[in-house]
């Protein structure tokens, strides 16, 4: 089926089924255009958990899809791609994370959405690149185990002084962008304004005038009246930045940077997941609770 049809169908599917399809601001941008709803890991969340529809297709990685099912469970969430896997969140392993708690007894466990909903399980609040600063300061305890991107845990850790201990994880996607390829994109582009993940090395953030979420990425290149940007993340947002303002330029802080896992999905495979209702996602009760008070707590906070 060629793109224009299976967009018809896709929205027919959608109206038959009564479906919300969330897409991540990564995704490519056949499946960007075709979100009811496009935005970073923490308004996706919110999206999940209030929407009134009862089947979701989530277009992103399983954490996410995963973060939708814990915030609904009577919900059907369905990702399209069951290999849609995000590296960092396959860095931590249980019985290791059970290991530092016990030698960390008095310390309270933060952990990235970007996480197995079974690490969300065994931590007591969530955090996503959007509020990660918001959640640590509003804890009463000392000492904060922060699992697994220690980037985002070094970002953190600027704004309190609080003891962090950073779990040894990381994104391939933004651990390529160096220091080198921004200085060389501000020497370039000397007016730009640079804007950088906080999952950006910290060598690259302090080169960095602004560090934000994907969303608050969206939102800063819309409300500043600067007319270039330096950006560092992932390609499908840069793409999206470049629909959104098209009177602005947008550069990638190196070259293009790709996650393999949120490029998956296709039109064809959106379509299909509307049609035979799959993959859907199916979590054991107990883990559902024990990940729910985490994500609830950080929704409080954050
Ligand atoms: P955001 O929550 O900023 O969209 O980030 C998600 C992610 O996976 C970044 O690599
Ligand atoms: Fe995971 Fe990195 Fe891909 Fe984000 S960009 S989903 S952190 S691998």
């Amino acid at each position: 089926m060629r793109g224009e049809s299976l967009r018809t169908k896709i929205r027919e599917l959608k109206r038959e089924k009564g479906a919300l399809i969330l897409v991540h601001n990564y995704q490519s941008p056949e499946i960007q255009e075709i979100a009811d709803f496009l935005g970073d890991s923490l308004d996706l969340s919110r999206k999940a958990r209030d929407a009134k529809a009862q089947l979701i297709c989530f277009c992103g990685v399983k954490f996410m899809a995963e973060s939708a099912k814990i915030l609904s469970p009577e919900k059907t969430i369905l990702l399209p791609r069951k290999e849609a896997l995000c590296q960092m969140a396959a860095m931590v392993s249980l019985p290791e994370l059970r290991g530092l708690k016990a030698s960390h007894p008095q310390a309270v466990v933060v952990s990235y959405v970007n996480t197995t909903a079974e690490v969300k399980a065994e931590s007591d609040v969530c955090c996503t690149s959007a509020n990660a600063v918001k959640v640590v300061q509003n804890l009463k305890e000392d000492e904060v185990i922060f699992v697994p991107d220690r980037n985002l845990a070094s970002w953190v850790a600027r704004f309190t002084s609080k003891h962090i201990i950073p779990w040894n994880g990381y994104c391939y996607v933004h651990e390529r962008f160096t220091a080198e390829e921004v200085k060389e994109a501000k020497r370039l582009h000397p007016q730009a304004v640079v804007i950088v993940h906080p999952e950006c090395r910290p060598e690259v953030v302090d080169l960095a005038d602004r560090v934000e979420s994907t969303g608050g990425m969206v939102r800063l290149a819309r409300e500043l009246s600067a007319e270039e940007f330096i950006i560092g993340t992932e390609e499908g947002l840069i793409a999206r930045l470049r629909r959104e303002n098209p009177g602005k330029r947008f550069y990638s802080a190196g070259p293009a940077r790709m996650c393999r896992s949120m490029k998956y999905t296709r039109l064809e495979d959106v379509y299909l997941s509307l049609k035979e209702e799959k993959f859907k996602v199916e979590l054991p009760q107990t883990i559902i609770e024990g990940a729910r008070k985490a994500l609830d707590r950080m929704l409080k906070y954050g």
